[in-house]
Formats: structure tokens, C-alpha cells, sequence
């Protein structure tokens, strides 16, 4: 018997490039979580999300390619985790629309992005929904939609995208009271172990205050901000303070507890602050330095990367394909001819397209997961339940005789696939929910 497996999912708005901030913050945490085990993981590149603030393409390209060699570079294992580009997904934007449908427009009315534009007009004197675009409007709709479609359970997000998460929650409730319960309830994990890390001007370390440390930029450039680090004026030789010096908080997230203790030992003799920057720039630098280099082969290769991305895609569409085809029929788009097969308009049988022809009704054919029956040189005999690519979702077990096996099958097709039935097993990798998603799309079409 399988232990129930928690889905963690969070996506990274693709705009501006990563600093210190985001790498203590979001993005070492995220990695050292990735390995926990019992648990699945999906990072994604929420390039949908960026249209929202900024419309420039060239940013937006740049901004994915960094962030994804990023993440990479970090330690990221796309092997491991489901490592995909938001934009990749066309099921995330279906499902956005058919949120969009059970999602009250007073919720999103209230949500914190949007009101604070509308505040602002207001307060200007101007239409409240001055340069306002519905894509802000939207946003959480968008956001529910990314989260939802992989029945994620736990959110790491901070405090600002709390009230996101409860939004997504209560679509995903709407959802289920109407068409049947579809959607795990989402919760955010707000990490509060985790440190925030003062700028260089001693404010949280953030892209609106301009007091960043780049996390990949060339080595100097990073010893030259880390030197820029505000700090007070006592002179060498004078005690220093550890509580309120940014210096020592940034030192504090990178060291250990014996390293950290002995630079607020050299604080209390004395250090100068040129020395404790050199002592910040070498620490840190010495977790840096071997992923800048992984960073650097990765940025000069966008191509290895992209391979990288469109592979994530297509291992998280395997979830999504079939899991979003079950949607659609609960809300009622199907298949006008359920049952059996047809005849198109030249005669020729097509399954259960009424008189779709040609490569529409190919491809809708191909998208579906099948059960295969074979014998085995042991005698005895097996059958398989693959998804529409061929991926392995179950293998059963041994039957003494094809009828046996055939029964097997009939059973799942009409009561689905339970935790614990021994008739066939999970392949490694895929889950009950994955198993249960196929079995009903093939069920549904
Ligand atoms: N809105 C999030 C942010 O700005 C990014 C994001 C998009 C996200 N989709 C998500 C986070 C889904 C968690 C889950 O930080």
C-alpha cells in the first residue's frame, strides 16, 4: 500500500533577474524541499503571469531564460520534480476559463492586486479602473487555474499571496459543489523559518527598493555590492553591533552557527567593517561560485535549456491531459456520440466523433490511454493500462488465463482503480490520482 503523496506546486513570476533575496528566500529553501521524500514537486515559469506587469517580449524571453538556468543551477533536479514553462500548458488557460465561470466577480473585486490599483485611481481623483487591464483582474483566476489542474496540496508562497490561495480555494470549492467533487482544496505554506534578507540599504532585499545583490553576476560585481553594503560608522577596533547590521544578517543566512558565532565574536572585538565585507563576499561566494558556473553554461545554452523545459511540459501535460478531459465532461462539453464507434461522412469508422473527419478526429483517437492484453513466456497472462503517449500507468499482475485478465480489465473500466488493488499496480512514478484521471477519460470519451 502506497502512503498518500503531497503535491507542493509553486510558480515563479518570470520578470527581473534573481538576486540574493529570491535565492535565500524562495529559491534554496524550494530546492532543499524538492528532495523530501513522499512528496511531488511543480516549479513552474508563470510567463503568463509576466504578460500581466510587463509588456515588453524581449524582457519576457530573457527573464525565463535566466530564471529557468537559475533554478537549474540551484540544484533544481528536472528528473525529480515537474519543471515547466506556464505558457507550455494550454491546458492552464482551458481551465482558467472554466474557473472563470463558477468565480463570483465581487471575490475578485476584493482581491489585494486589484483593489490596490483601483484605491489608487480613486485617490487621484480618477475612474477607478484607469489603466487597469483585466488580465490584473484576472490574475487569480489564472493563478487557481496553475494550481488546481495538478491537485496541488501545499503552496510555498509569501504573506502577499495568501489571499490568492484562499481565492483558488474557493473557486476549487465552487467547482466541486457544482460538478462533483474534482478538486483537491489548496493551502498555502508560509515558510517562517525562512529568512527575508535586508538590501544593501538595510530595507528587505527587493527589485522596488533597487538595493539588490545580483545572484549570478560576474564575481566582481557581486564583491563591489556586497562592499556597498550600508553600515555605521565606527571605526576598527571599535565593538559592533550585530542586531540591525545587514552585514551580519546576510552572513547569518549563508553560514553555519559555528561561523556565524565567531563573526559575532569579531563584531564584539572590534573588526573593521572592510574586513567583515570580505569575510560576507567569501562566504557567500563559496556557496555561489559553483553554480555561477552552472549558470553560465546553462545561460549560453538556451537550446540544451529549452529541451529541458518542453520535456517538463510533457511530463506535466501527462497529468493534465487526461485530468483536464475530465473536466470538460463534467461540465458538460462532450463527445455528442458517447458510446462506440461511427461512421464519418466517407464511410470510414472513427471513434466516437460523430461525423468528425480527417486529422481532428486522428488526434482525438491517439489521446486516449488503452488497456493491452499479452501472455508472457511464463504462459501466463498480463495486461498493461498505458497513456496516450505509451507511458506505462499500471501492470498487473499474472492471470492463469485471458479471460481472467479480461475481467481484470472490465472492472477497472467501470469502477476505476483503488489504493491496495492487487489485480494491477502503479508504475513507478505515477500516482493513484494519474491512474484514476486516465481510467476516467477513457471512460468519459
Ligand atoms: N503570483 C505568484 C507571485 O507573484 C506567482 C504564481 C503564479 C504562483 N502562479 C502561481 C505561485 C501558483 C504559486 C502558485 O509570486
Amino acid at each position: 500500500m502506497s502512503t498518500p503523496v503531497v503535491r507542493f506546486l509553486t510558480g515563479i513570476t518570470t520578470t527581473g533577474t534573481p538576486h540574493l533575496g529570491n535565492y535565500v528566500g524562495a529559491i534554496r529553501p524550494a530546492v532543499r524541499a524538492s528532495r523530501r521524500p513522499g512528496t511531488e514537486n511543480f516549479y513552474f515559469l508563470a510567463d503568463y503571469h509576466a504578460l500581466i506587469k510587463c509588456d515588453e517580449p524581449a524582457r519576457i524571453q530573457r527573464s525565463t531564460l535566466e530564471i529557468a538556468a537559475c533554478w537549474l543551477a540551484a540544484g533544481l533536479d528536472p528528473e525529480q520534480v515537474f519543471f515547466y514553462r506556464q505558457s507550455d500548458i494550454p491546458e492552464i488557460p482551458e481551465l482558467t476559463w472554466l474557473l472563470t465561470c463558477v468565480t463570483g466577480k465581487g471575490l475578485l473585486n476584493r482581491a489585494h492586486a486589484y483593489k490596490a490599483s483601483t484605491d489608487k485611481n480613486l485617490a487621484a481623483g480618477r475612474d477607478p479602473d484607469a489603466d487597469v487591464t483585466a488580465g490584473l483582474f484576472m490574475y487569480p483566476v489564472l493563478m487557481a487555474a496553475d494550481i488546481v489542474l495538478f491537485n496541488a496540496h501545499r503552496i510555498p508562497v509569501g504573506r502577499d499571496q495568501i489571499q490568492h490561495i484562499e481565492m483558488a480555494r474557493d473557486m476549487a470549492a465552487s467547482f466541486n459543489h457544482l460538478y462533483g467533487e474534482r478538486f483537491v482544496l489548496p493551502e498555502a505554506a508560509v515558510d517562517e523559518s525562512v529568512a527575508t534578507l535586508p538590501g544593501l540599504d538595510g530595507r528587505k532585499m527587493s527589485k522596488s527598493y533597487d538595493n539588490t545583490i545580483a545572484l549570478f553576476a560576474p564575481r566582481e560585481q557581486v564583491r563591489k555590492q556586497i562592499f556597498s553594503i550600508v553600515t555605521d560608522s565606527r571605526a576598527p577596533g571599535e565593538p559592533k553591533e550585530v542586531e540591525g547590521s545587514a552585514l551580519f544578517q546576510i552572513y547569518e543566512a549563508f553560514a553555519d552557527q559555528a561561523e556565524t558565532q565567531a563573526l559575532r565574536q569579531a563584531y564584539a572585538d572590534g573588526i573593521a567593517w572592510a574586513d567583515a565585507k570580505q569575510l560576507l563576499f567569501e562566504r557567500v561566494d563559496r556557496e555561489i561560485a559553483p553554480m555561477r558556473e552552472r549558470y553560465d553554461a546553462l545561460v549560453a545554452d538556451p537550446a540544451q535549456l529549452e529541451r529541458i523545459l518542453q520535456a517538463g511540459a510533457a511530463k506535466a501535460r501527462n497529468r493534465a491531459t487526461p485530468f483536464l478531459a475530465t473536466l470538460r465532461h463534467a461540465v458538460g462539453l462532450r463527445n455528442l456520440a458517447p458510446t462506440g464507434t461511427t461512421h464519418d461522412a466517407t464511410g470510414n469508422l472513427v471513434g466516437g466523433g460523430a461525423s468528425m473527419k480527417g486529422s481532428a478526429s486522428a488526434k482525438a483517437k491517439v489521446a486516449l490511454p488503452a488497456f493491452k492484453q499479452y501472455r508472457e513466456s511464463d504462459g501466463r497472462h498480463y495486461f498493461k493500462f498505458v497513456d496516450a503517449s505509451g507511458g506505462l500507468l499500471l501492470q498487473s499482475a499474472g492471470f492463469d488465463s485471458p479471460q481472467d485478465a479480461g475481467k481484470a480489465v472490465a472492472r477497472l473500466k467501470q469502477q476505476g482503480w483503488q489504493d491496495g488493488d492487487t489485480a494491477a499496480t502503479p508504475a513507478a512514478g505515477v500516482t493513484g490520482e494519474t491512474v484514476r484521471a486516465a481510467l476516467a477519460l477513457l471512460a468519459a470519451s
